[in-house]
């Protein structure tokens, strides 16, 4: 075995691996998120149609996007394999025989489980987008460009998915809770100086990202009529936010 495979393979390399990968995946999570805001656009989905487009058709966006894939699958594989790992190494006891929630937080204990919350989540979300976007048939809008934002409409007026997704962003938020300090840490960069920042930044990524990704399911299901268009009995703060967005 090389230095290199034995270093990878090691629990601290599988730890590395999965903090890169992770804060990797953070930058993903983003940029995805700001794209998306152009569903808030009172344009009939063309903006966000444009995003999209770009987003599907771009070289360098689409060579990335095998990185992206690499980045989740590494961060997957890697979690499974230490997670039974720790398991094996507890004579596959689970964590609460060592009266762990004592000194660990919930969120720390129960990382595969949520993670395989968000995995779940996200095989539903790229076979109804991703894969439709890509290589299903979609109307064009008027600017000719694929509408994937009526695809976005229609499937965010179904209750059981919108509640899937306000359910997979929780899980997404608690993991984030935890995953983000952890990976600065892993990586050695959490100076006591830097401890409480990297913390707090911690957490409101955490929000920020799990708020901003709900409110979209939500806002169509709640606010909008099936063209996606903003409803007169939306509360006023939401068409203030709206206006001021636009
Ligand atoms: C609730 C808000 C969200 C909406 C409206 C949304 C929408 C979309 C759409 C329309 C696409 C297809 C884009 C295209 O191919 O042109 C897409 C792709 C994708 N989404 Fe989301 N998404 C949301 C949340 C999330 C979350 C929380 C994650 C991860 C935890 C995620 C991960 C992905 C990935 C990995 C892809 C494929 C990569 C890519 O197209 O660049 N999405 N999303």
């Amino acid at each position: 075995m090389s230095w290199i495979t034995k270093t990878l393979t090691s629990s601290i390399g599988r730890k590395i691996l999965m903090s890169t990968t992770g804060l990797f995946l953070c930058t993903f999570l983003v940029v995805h998120l700001v794209g998306n805001l152009q569903l808030f656009r009172n344009d009939h989905g063309l903006a966000f149609n444009v995003y999209s487009h770009f987003m599907g058709t771009n070289p360098v966006i689409r060579t990335i996007e095998w990185g992206l894939v690499l980045g989740f699958g590494v961060h997957i594989y890697q979690a499974y394999v230490l997670a039974a790992k720790n398991k094996k190494a507890r004579g596959g006891q689970p964590y609460v025989s060592n009266h762990s929630e004592q000194n660990s937080e919930w969120t720390s204990r129960n990382m595969s489980i949520l993670g395989t919350v968000i995995l779940v989540f996200m095989i539903v979300h790229l076979y109804n987008f991703f894969w439709r976007a890509r290589f299903g048939k979609l109307v064009p809008d008027t600017n000719n460009n694929d509408d994937l934002y009526t695809l976005v409409v229609s499937s965010f007026h179904n209750v059981p998915y919108v509640l899937l997704y306000v359910a997979a962003q929780v899980a997404l938020g608690y993991h984030l809770w935890h995953g983000f300090r952890s990976g600065f840490q892993t990586l050695g960069l959490n100076h006591r100086k830097y401890m409480g920042l990297i913390k707090y930044t911690g957490y409101a990524f955490s929000v920020a990202v799990a708020a901003g990704f709900a409110a979209m399911p939500l806002y169509f299901l709640l606010f909008t009529n099936e063209k996606g268009e903003i409803t007169s009995q939306a509360p006023a703060f939401v068409q203030s936010l709206l206006v001021a967005f636009n």
